[in-house]
């Protein structure tokens, strides 16, 4: 008999099938996240469960008696209670794919000349009848992108795929912080290692990449902003809580540095009355750093084959360190 699972996102059809030759399986049919109440039921009966962005904690380890793995669509999982899984020895699994640090690294290239360009602005500037022809525009100026000094918090495999479009695409100075030093990117990207205070005083743009941890979480506070440039921008595509969104605001109306570009908030979907959305120097993204097709095809067959080896007693390619 195959191994029972429920995948609680709607996954691309070569996917389904890939999961269909190996388990049984039902699929939460709607492309919008699926309730808690509804997971906790869904989890009831089966050995494996593929999501993304669910709190995987004590709780539904209960509801779940015969899980044996827990298969993320995301790099991040900042969702699992891995001491609650370690536990239970329920293997959880991420899906890092060499699409998504390139299509991630693209995003955040967006931002960063969406905001040094000021391009969302302008566009709006256009479509609202201001263009008149021969004015000058001072007061439109934009930011340089090439070469100035681009700081990466964070230096993972996205990290250096945005070093390398800094590098050889905007001949940028690349500096980076991070838990340990990268000699082979200091190499090849010429990235250079420093403290997150030498960082944050000298770059233009500013970048957080890393992981979600409890030596992460607020790593931008009151007194990192106070460190930046008035000049320079800061970017976040890693996960709303390694902000502190309220020093943020502040850096921000304050005019202590020039603008954000934010792929992700503490609170997903963000509140409309959140400042943030009142600032024409912020641009905003709905947490979709590696939504296209292709990355999402890509990630969603790493996570099924994880759950596949998951739960036809296999050790899962992507097993997360921790629960080694
Ligand atoms: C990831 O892969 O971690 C993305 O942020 C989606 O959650």
């Amino acid at each position: 008999m195959k191994p029972k699972v429920y995948l609680a996102k709607v996954v691309p059809n070569e996917v389904e099938e890939y999961v269909a030759q190996h388990c049984s399986y039902q699929m939460w049919p709607v492309d919008e996240s699926i309730s808690r109440e509804k997971l906790l039921t869904e989890v009831a009966d089966v050995e494996g469960v593929l999501l993304v962005g669910h709190k995987i904690d004590q709780e539904l380890l209960d509801h779940g008696p015969s899980l044996k793995i827990v298969s993320n669509i995301s790099v991040g999982y900042d969702n699992f209670d891995l001491k609650a899984m370690k536990e239970r020895k329920v293997l959880g699994t991420n899906a890092p794919t060499n699409e998504l640090n390139e299509t991630v690294a693209d995003m955040v290239f967006g931002l960063i000349l969406a905001t040094a360009r000021r391009i969302v602005e302008l566009d709006h500037f256009v479509k609202e009848g201001k263009w008149i022809r021969g004015m000058s525009y001072p007061a439109l100026f934009g930011l340089d992108v090439h070469h100035t000094t681009l700081g990466i918090i964070g230096m993972g495999q996205i990290g250096e795929a945005i070093a390398r479009r800094a590098k050889f695409g905007f001949e940028m100075k690349v500096l980076y912080h991070n838990r340990n030093r990268k000699a082979e990117a200091e190499e090849r990207l010429g990235a250079q290692y420093c403290s997150m205070e030498d960082l944050l005083r000298e770059s233009d743009y500013v970048v957080v990449m890393t992981n979600l941890t409890p030596e992460t979480r607020k790593i931008m506070g009151i007194e990192q902003f106070k460190l930046m440039k008035k000049s320079a921008i800061f970017f976040n595509a890693s996960r709303g809580e390694t902000v502190d969104e309220e020093a943020l605001i502040s850096a921000l109306q304050d005019k202590r540095i020039k603008g954000a570009g934010l792929d992700v908030f503490q609170k997903e979907p963000i509140d409309l009355q959140n400042p943030l959305l009142q600032m024409p120097n912020v641009v905003t993204l709905p947490h979709l750093g590696s939504n296209t097709a292709r990355t999402r095809g890509a990630m969603g067959m790493v996570a099924a084959q994880n759950l596949v080896a998951g739960v036809t007693g296999q050790v899962p390619p992507n097993l997360v360190p921790e629960l080694k």
